[in-house]
C-alpha cells in the first residue's frame, strides 16, 4: 500500500526522501513522487513504475530544499500513471495520502462547481483542493487542516506541505497508520518506523483522528476534538539492518530460512519449557467460559486461522466460525455477548480485518489479536494481544509470519483446553514437547531446498496447478496455491483432497501438475487414494511426504519432496516450508519479481 515520508530537515532532503521510499518499496507500489519546498515554490517530481524512474527524473531536474514529502502509490482510483502519482498539488499546497476518501465524488463535484479543475483521477486531489480553498480564504495551515479533516469520509494518512510555510509539515491519520520521528534538529513523518529507521529510532505513534504540526524541533499533536495531546516518543527498536537481504537473493528466501529461529523465538514466549506447560499472557477474562470463537483474517493469515480451527475444535472442543474479513460484516454474523473474536494479521493494519475487529467490539465480543507488528492498530485495540515474534516481514508473500501465527495459535488452543479441563498435565506436556520439536523439524525441511530448486522446472511451464491436502493440511494446500499464484502468476487452486471427485477432477490432464501434501499418519491412506484417482486419469503428481509415505506411495509420482517425520500437530508448520520453497523456486525460474509481485501490496490498508 502507499508509503509516506516527510522531513522538516536542516539539510537537503530529496535523497533522504527517496531513500525512505526505497525502504517502503516492500509495501507494494506502482508510481512515486516527491515535493520539496524551495525558494517560495513547491518543487514536484513524479514518475510511474519503479523508484529508479523517479531517481532518473530527479537526475534530470533536482528538487532542492530542506523540507519535503514523498510517496509510493498503490493505485486505487485512477491508473498507475504519472498524472495520478502523488504528491498532488495546487500552487500553494501539496500532499501525499494513503487510504481512500470515500466521499471524494461529492467533494469533487462541490469543488468543480466553484470552477476548480482537477488534473488527476484520484480521490486524493480533492483533499488538496479543499485545503487550498481554506488557505485562499486566509486560513492558517492549522486552521485549514482542522476545517477540512471532518469533511473526509474513509481512511487516510496525510502529509501536507505549504508553499508559504517552508519549515513546517502537517500530518493526519484516520484508519491508516502514520508515525512521527524525532531527529537531531529534524522532525519526520512516516508510514511506519521502518521507513524512518536510518533517520531516527525515536518514534511517536499517532492515534486515530490525530493530526500533528511538525517543525525542526517541535511536534504538536491534536486529537480528533482539536485538543492538544501528548504522544510519547519511544525507541522503536526498528533497526535499519532488519530490512536488508544479507546474503540472500530475495527477502522471501531470507524469511523462509529465518523460520526455525523466529518460530523458536515465538514459542519461547508461549511455552514454559522446564515445566512443559503452555504460558499465555495474563487475560482479564475467564477463557474457560468462552463457548464460541469467531476467527477473522485475510489471505495467508486466514489460512493460519483455518488450521487453528482444527486445533481449537480438537483440543478445546469449542466451535469455531471463521470468515474472510472482507466478507465477515456483510453476512451479519450472530455474535452472542461474551464470545471471543480472534483476529490474525501480520501487519495489524489490514483494513478489512481492522474493520471486522471494530465491528466485533461494538457487538460486545472479547477481542484477541495474533499480530506481528506490536505497535499496529490491531495490537493496540485488542483486549488480548498475542504477538508473533517473526520480526519485520518484507517479502509481499507471507512466510515466517504464517508459521509464527501457527505456533501462537497451537499454544492458545492447548491453553484453552487446559483451562477447560480437557487436557491432563501429561497431555499438555506432550503437546509442548511436540511444539518444541518444530524448529528442528523446520530446519530439516529447509535441508531439502536444493531438491526443491532442482524440480521447479517441472512446475514452471504449467498454466494451472492443483494442491491437495486433508484435515489440517487442507489449509496448507490453499496456502501453497496462494503462494504460487502470488509470486509466479501461475493459476493454482487448493482443494480438500476428498473433494476432488466432486468436480475438480475434471480438470486433470497431463499438463496440470497436482501437488499432494500427505504426511504419513492417520489421514495418509485416504489422501493417497485421492492421489491415485488423479494418477489414474493421467495426472502428474508431486508428493510431499516423509520417507515412510514416499516409500509407500511415491513410486508413480512425477516427483517427490521428502519431509522429516513429524507429529500431526506440527505438520502444518513443517509442510509450510516445501510449499513456500516450491513457489519461490518456480518464481525464480520464471524470472518474476519475487519480493514485489505485480499488483500486490504488503499491507492492504484499504477495504
Ligand atoms: O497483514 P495481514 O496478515 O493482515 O495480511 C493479510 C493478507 O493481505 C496477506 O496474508 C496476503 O494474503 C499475503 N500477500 C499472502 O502471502
Amino acid at each position: 500500500m502507499c508509503g509516506i515520508i516527510g522531513i522538516v530537515g536542516n539539510r537537503p532532503v530529496a535523497d533522504r526522501l527517496v531513500d525512505g521510499l526505497k525502504r517502503m518499496e516492500y509495501r507494494g507500489y506502482d508510481s512515486a513522487g516527491v515535493c520539496t519546498l524551495h525558494d517560495g515554490e513547491l518543487v514536484r517530481r513524479r514518475a510511474e513504475g519503479k523508484l529508479n524512474n523517479l531517481v532518473e527524473e530527479l537526475e534530470r531536474a533536482d528538487a532542492p530544499g530542506t523540507t519535503g514529502i514523498a510517496h509510493t502509490r498503490w493505485a486505487t482510483h485512477g491508473a498507475p500513471v504519472t498524472k495520478n502519482a502523488h504528491p498532488h498539488a495546487t500552487p500553494a499546497v501539496a500532499l501525499v495520502h494513503n487510504g481512500i476518501i470515500e466521499n471524494f465524488k461529492e467533494l469533487r463535484d462541490e469543488l468543480r462547481a466553484e470552477g476548480r479543475s482537477f488534473e488527476s483521477e484520484t480521490d486524493t486531489e480533492t483533499v488538496v483542493h479543499l485545503i487550498s480553498r481554506e488557505i485562499e480564504k486566509g486560513s492558517l495551515p492549522q486552521e485549514a487542516v482542522k476545517n477540512v479533516l471532518p469533511r473526509l469520509r474513509g481512511a487516510f494518512a496525510l502529509a501536507i506541505a505549504f508553499r508559504d510555510y517552508p519549515d513546517m509539515l502537517i500530518g493526519a491519520r484516520l484508519g491508516s497508520p502514520l508515525v512521527v520521528g524525532q531527529g537531531e534538529g529534524e522532525m519526520y513523518l512516516g508510514s511506519d518506523a521502518l521507513a524512518l529507521a536510518p533517520l531516527t529510532q525515536q518514534i511517536a505513534y499517532l492515534e486515530e483522528g490525530d493530526w500533528v504540526v511538525i517543525t525542526n524541533d517541535t511536534a504538536i499533536v491534536r486529537d480528533v476534538e482539536g485538543n492538544e495531546v501528548e504522544r510519547e516518543f519511544r525507541n522503536s527498536g526498528a533497526s535499519a539492518s532488519a530490512i536488508e537481504k544479507g546474503n540472500y537473493r530475495h527477502f522471501m528466501q531470507k524469511e523462509i530460512f529465518e523460520q526455525p529461529t523466529v518460530v523458536a523465538q515465538t514459542l519461547r514466549s508461549y511455552l514454559r519449557q522446564g515445566e512443559q506447560q503452555v504460558a499465555l499472557p495474563q487475560m482479564d477474562f475467564d477463557i474457560s467460559e468462552i463457548d464460541r470463537i469467531t476467527l477473522v483474517a485475510c489471505g495467508t493469515s486466514y489460512y493460519a486461522g483455518l488450521v487453528a480451527k482444527y486445533w481449537f475444535e480438537q483440543f478445546a472442543r469449542v466451535p469455531v466460525d471463521i470468515d474472510f474479513a472482507s466478507e465477515f460484516r456483510y453476512r451479519e454474523p450472530v455474535l452472542p455477548k461474551g464470545g471471543l473474536a480472534l483476529f490474525i494479521s501480520q501487519s495489524g493494519e489490514t483494513a478489512d480485518t481492522l474493520a471486522a475487529l471494530r465491528h466485533c467490539r461494538e457487538q460486545g465480543q472479547v477481542i484477541a489479536a495474533v499480530v506481528n507488528v506490536p505497535t499496529s492498530s490491531m495490537a493496540r485495540e485488542a483486549d488480548l494481544l498475542l504477538p508473533t515474534h517473526a520480526g519485520p516481514e518484507i517479502g509481499v508473500a507471507s512466510t515466517k509470519a504464517f508459521t509464527c501465527q501457527l505456533a501462537v495459535l497451537a499454544a492458545l488452543a492447548a491453553h484453552f483446553a487446559v483451562k477447560k479441563g480437557l487436557l491432563t498435565r501429561e497431555e499438555e506436556a506432550e503437546i509442548v514437547e511436540h511444539l518444541l520439536e518444530a524448529p528442528a523439524c523446520l530446519n530439516a525441511a529447509l535441508d531439502h531446498d536444493d531438491d526443491i530448486a532442482a524440480m521447479a522446472h517441472l512446475i514452471a511451464p504449467a498454466r494451472d496447478v492443483l494442491y491437495l491436502g486433508r484435515g489440517a493440511d487442507f489449509p496448507l494446500a490453499l496456502e501453497g496455491a496462494l503462494k504460487l499464484k502470488e509470486i509466479s502468476y501461475i493459476h493454482a487452486e487448493g482443494y480438500a483432497s476428498g473433494e476432488m471427485k466432486h468436480g475438480p477432477i475434471a480438470l486433470i490432464d497431463e499438463d496440470v501438475p497436482v501437488i499432494v501434501l500427505a504426511p504419513s499418519g492417520p489421514l495418509f491412506e485416504k489422501t493417497v487414494s485421492n492421489m491415485q484417482e488423479v494418477q489414474a486419469r493421467g495426472g502428474k503428481v508431486v508428493l510431499i511426504s516423509d520417507a515412510e509415505g514416499i516409500a509407500e506411495a511415491g513410486e508413480d509420482c512425477m516427483a517427490t519432496i521428502q519431509m522429516p517425520k513429524v507429529h500431526p500437530l506440527i505438520a502444518p508448520l513443517v509442510y509450510a516450508v516445501p510449499v513456500q520453497l516450491l513457489a519461490y523456486h518456480v518464481a525464480v525460474a520464471k524470472g518474476t519479481d519475487v519480493d514485489q509481485p505485480r499488483n500486490l501490496a504488503k499491507s492492504v490498508t484499504v477495504e
